[in-house]
């Protein structure tokens, strides 16, 4: 789909759709008011008659003229004086997906002319790039033939008013940038675990590296056990697959800038182990790579937008299956750290490959760490699949990941970290057991990786809840890069 901004004067307009808002008490804005006359009052007559519902995201399809605006695509901004930014969304997302059942290939524009609570209008063009976007995916690699949609719009044109027109195709390209990365995250996280292999998800960073020109470093599993990653290779020696811990930098800041490491749990898929997983809902164990799928993506994210700013990717990836040389509850491993871990459960291996990584990244020296990881069921039961759960002792991250999570529509939200959860992973026989038993699942489990991140400050986002949809519509949401990206933007800025 591609994106443009126009200028044109609404009266004059030639498009296949044309989707005009509607504000409240049914007033149009100014390009609304032109198109209108333009079209000898045929909105303002369909609004007297009262067909268009006030509700945020209902929509009212008129016809307009050939060589004008062909459709006229009303819709609904809510009942209210100031628009909401939920209203917002709703009806960016109505708009968008009803104008899509109705033109194809012709271009289809949307009038921005409403204002919406505190947001400006580059928030509001982003809202409407990702919306079009989201509405455009579909992950048909693996069909034999692709679903026909009868309608699927080519392009989207943004009519903004001219003294806007450079601002927004700026920060039109930096949401094409931020899509693009939402997409490679999504299609990664859809793949199945018998594709995206640790190997499938090292190539995949390697090919981010070439398009971008990143540095890129895999280590294998002789590396690892130089390095004597004991926690990491404990879970990769059920599988056949051969782990992987990939390192991607991108440095868009200055040389002596400490970087931001994002850690990405990729299990590529988790059977659970020797404490094997129910068979319901296991094929949903393929998504327990999305934080790995989220570290690329944003950085495909940041690449393309050229943020000024140093980052460095860490993938731990392997699989976690039962095997004759698979690990068993109570074996004892010693970590990177040096701390010895006794393994309860195999099922909770995503700790146990972080911790390494947590460890392995002190050499970059940086100035923050955020891992991230479909870490616990625990997390999806104390926060459902809205927010994303993040753990930190850093009130300064704190606030800067909830600011992004809020402003990008990926949020998260704080949980806590207090010592006294640390009581729950006390072993006999180790410095620590890799499970704290079920209260508190998700605390206890940051917990766990907090004894890892001790050198720097550090963030751990749970997106157990928030990585991927379940059911019918299942599928790779390519959360939480949105968050990411906007923190990564906004410490970029200062
Ligand atoms: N990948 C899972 C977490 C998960 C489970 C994410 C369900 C999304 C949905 C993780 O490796 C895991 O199995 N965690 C265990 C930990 C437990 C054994 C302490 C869990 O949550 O059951
Ligand atoms: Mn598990
Ligand atoms: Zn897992």
């Amino acid at each position: 789909m591609r994106f443009s901004v126009k200028t044109a004067d609404p009266g004059a307009l030639r498009c296949g759709c044309v989707i005009v808002p509607v504000l409240a008490k049914a007033r149009l804005g100014e390009a609304g008011t032109a198109i209108d006359k333009s079209l000898g009052g045929a909105i303002s007559k369909a609004l007297a008659r009262g067909d268009l519902a006030s509700k945020a995201g209902s929509t009212l399809l008129l016809y307009g003229e050939e060589r004008k605006a062909a459709r006229v695509l009303l819709v609904s901004m809510g009942a209210d004086a100031t628009i909401s930014e939920k209203s917002f969304r709703e009806a960016t997302l109505a708009g968008l997906r009803h104008a899509g059942t109705v033109s194809s290939a012709e271009v289809l524009s949307v009038v921005h002319e409403a204002s919406v609570e505190n947001r400006d209008l580059a928030w509001q063009l982003r809202v409407q790039v990702l919306a079009a976007r989201q509405g455009a995916y579909r992950f048909e690699s693996l069909k034999s033939k692709k679903e026909k949609d009868p309608v699927r719009p080519a392009s989207l044109a943004l009519l903004v008013a001219r003294e806007h027109a450079a601002a927004a195709r700026k920060t039109v390209a930096q949401a094409t940038a931020l899509a693009n990365g939402v997409d490679l995250a999504k299609d990664l996280g859809n793949l199945p675990g018998n594709v995206c292999t640790p190997a499938h998800l090292a190539n995949a960073a390697r090919s981010l590296g070439r398009e971008f020109r990143l540095k890129v470093q895999v280590l294998e599993r002789k590396q690892m056990q130089a390095l004597k990653m004991g926690a990491l290779l404990a879970v990769a020696q059920g599988s056949d697959e051969a782990p992987k811990l990939i390192v991607i930098q991108y440095n868009g800041g200055t040389a002596k800038q400490a970087p931001v490491v994002l850690v990405g749990k990729g299990i590529t898929f988790d059977t659970g182990g020797i404490s094997i997983k129910p068979a319901p809902e296991m094929d949903e164990m393929k998504y327990d790579m999305c934080g790995a799928a989220s570290v690329l993506g944003t950085i495909r994210a940041i690449a393309e937008m050229k943020l000024a700013i140093n980052v460095v990717g860490v993938i731990p990836s392997c699989e976690n299956m039962p095997s004759g040389r698979a690990i068993k509850p109570g074996d004892i491993v010693t970590s990177m750290s040096g701390q010895t871990v006794e393994i309860l459960n195999t099922d909770a291996e995503g700790r146990l490959i972080l911790c390494d990584a947590l460890t392995y990244v002190e050499r970059f020296k940086p100035a923050a760490v955020i891992d991230i990881a479909t870490l616990t069921g625990a997390c999806v039961i104390a926060l459902g699949h809205h927010n994303s759960a993040m753990f930190t002792s850093s009130d300064t991250l704190a606030g800067q990941l909830s600011a992004a999570g809020r402003e990008m529509a990926d949020p998260c939200w704080r949980m806590p970290l207090d010592d006294e959860y640390q009581e729950a992973l006390k072993s006999p026989f180790a410095d620590m057991a890799n499970v704290g038993g079920r209260a508190g699942g998700a605390v206890t489990a940051a917990c766990f990786l907090s004894r890892f991140t001790k050198a720097y400050e550090w963030a751990h986002l749970d997106i157990a809840g928030t990585a991927w949809r379940s059911g019918t519509n299942k599928g790779s949401s390519g959360r939480p890069v949105p968050l990411l990206t906007g923190f990564l933007a906004a410490r970029a800025q200062r």
